[in-house]
């Protein structure tokens, strides 16, 4: 098994708000390209969690911290799917409950929460080619990354999609209650001090209002081949900035 830092390891930065499409085309891009994936959101979820069912506040403090230490978030890959285990439990269904969707924020306000989910995403993605998905990639966790997309799409159309996907795969829901929750979600990932969700200014911005899924994948599939094609002059390829 290849587990290795590979310096020449390339790192694909995908952000942008809940529902905007960033985990089915960070997977079908990691399928395509033979990359890990690595959902950032679904280890928030995990630590959410891990923190509820300790009884843990969200809020700095010693309580916190002695949590998160407790806490062992692994992502693993099974026949294409992933797996998300937290201290050797296999909770992927769990982080799906919408009370972990109504907390999940508040959590991921936290810096220490945070600090302690970069370091781990980093060392994720120093294992090879990497698409990591979330909110700050660009940005904070991998500010290097030779690739950074921003997708978005409407309110109306996020709703209708994450509905699609939850019925089909975990349980039904009241798509007005579910556009209230993602609204609110973004407010509060878009209004947090550390690590806030917005673009990084390099970022190819991507409205996927529109666009079929497959076009979506095509689009950073040629940012990929272009990428390739200039390979080697100028950026840096890993994902190695320990300062944030
Ligand atoms: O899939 P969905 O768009 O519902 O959200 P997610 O990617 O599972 O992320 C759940 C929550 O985790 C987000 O609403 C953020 O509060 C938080 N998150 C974050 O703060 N930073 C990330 N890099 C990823 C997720």
């Amino acid at each position: 098994m290849k587990n290795m830092t590979d310096p020449k390891s390339l790192t694909i930065a995908i952000d942008g708000p809940a529902g905007s499409g960033k985990s089915s085309t960070a997977k079908e891009l990691a399928r395509r390209l033979g990359f890990i994936w690595i959902d950032t959101g679904a280890m928030y979820r995990a630590a959410t969690l891990w923190l509820l069912r300790n009884a843990v506040p969200p809020r700095e403090g010693t309580i916190l911290d002695t949590a998160l230490e407790r806490m062992n978030i692994a992502l693993e890959s099974d026949e294409g799917e992933q797996r998300v285990i937290l201290n050797d439990e296999d909770i992927t269904t769990l982080i799906r409950d919408p009370e972990i969707s109504r907390q999940v924020s508040r959590f991921a306000s936290l810096p220490a929460v945070r600090t302690r989910m970069a370091r781990i995403q980093r060392s994720m993605a120093q294992k090879g080619n990497s698409v990591l998905e979330g909110r700050d990639i660009g940005t904070v966790v991998c500010p290097n990354a030779p690739i950074k997309v921003f997708l978005s799409a409407s309110l109306e159309e996020r709703a209708v999609r994450r509905a699609k996907e939850l019925s089909e795969r975990y349980q039904d829901v009241d798509i007005e209650l579910l556009k209230r929750d993602i609204h609110r979600r973004d407010r509060i990932d878009s209004d947090r001090e550390h690590a806030p969700l917005k673009p990084a200014d390099d970022a190819v911005h991507i409205d996927t209002t529109q666009l079929t899924f497959d076009e979506q994948v095509e689009a950073i599939i040629d940012l990929v081949r272009v990428y390739r094609e200039h390979q080697g002059k100028g950026r840096m390829e890993v994902c190695d900035d320990e300062t944030k």
